[in-house]
């Protein structure tokens, strides 16, 4: 089950925007999604007591340090993948959550080109790989992006990163009233009026897309059979 952790030191950055619409677009898809929600102000806990029970997606709340890896080993027998949503900070919580990932995913505004807060993030990850002698995977992946920014701002930015050695999720997040939606009336792209939402279906493109690369980028076989379920249950009375 791969754990991906969303960081950036800086606040407003769209990591909640970006977790959110990944874990709805994988539970779509069939997987099944574990929220870990890390960040005190509970955004993800809020849009999930909004929206009721969601098909394909647990969330948990009040996270903490010393709860983390106790909730991702226990998700690791029911979900598919979890997502962890970080508040925006460079804190003990963030750092477990790094060193517990199997991808960090920090976003980034593509717009204002503000990546201070997402540098923090890649110091941080190189200082944990070199003191902690480990491989962190991450990605930029670019958020709010606008019509105002052109595909050669765009590329500038990739060769930057790239020049960094930082990859960069070639999907770019764009900026969608659906995506601010999401959070004021509950539920998921699918779930909304397209009659009242703007441009739903390039929403709904544009998250797809992204979990495709994510699909890609960290497979998993899904297994449905009830089979393995009650073998599981078995060998762990009998121990
Ligand atoms: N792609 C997007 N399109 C439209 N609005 C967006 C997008 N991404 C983020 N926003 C809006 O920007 C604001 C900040 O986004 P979000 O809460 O996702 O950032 P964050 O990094 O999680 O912030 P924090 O550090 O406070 O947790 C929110 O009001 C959100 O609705
Ligand atoms: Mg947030």
């Amino acid at each position: 089950m791969p754990v991906i952790s969303f960081a950036n030191a800086k606040g407003g950055a769209g990591k909640t925007t970006a977790a959110l619409l990944l874990a709805t677009e994988l539970a779509q898809q069939g997987y099944r999604v574990g929220i870990l929600d890390a960040d005190p102000q509970r955004w993800i806990t809020q849009w999930h007591e909004l929206s009721g029970p969601q098909h394909n997606i647990e969330v948990i709340s009040e996270v903490t340090v010393a709860s983390l890896q106790g909730h991702i080993r226990e998700l690791a027998r029911t979900a598919d993948y979890t997502i962890i949503d970080l508040a925006g900070a460079r804190d003990a919580i963030v750092t477990t959550a790094i060193g517990l990932s199997d991808h960090v995913m920090i976003p980034v505004q593509g717009c204002a080109m503000d990546a201070r807060g997402g540098a923090q993030i890649l110091d941080l990850i190189k200082l944990m790989e070199e003191t902690g002698k480990l491989k962190i995977d991450h990605s930029v992946v670019l958020t709010r992006v606008t019509s105002m920014v052109t595909t050669r701002a765009l590329l500038t930015i990739k060769g930057l990163l790239a020049a960094r050695g930082v990859n960069v999720i070639n999907t770019p997040i764009a900026e969608r009233t659906a995506y601010r939606e999401i959070f004021d009336c509950g539920g998921t792209l699918y779930t909304m009026d397209p009659a009242r939402i703007s441009n739903l279906d390039k929403a709904r493109e544009n998250a797809r897309a992204l979990a495709c690369e994510v699909m890609q980028l960290l497979p998993v076989r899904i297994v449905r059979t009830q089979q393995p379920r009650r073998l599981f249950k078995v060998v762990r009375s009998a121990a």
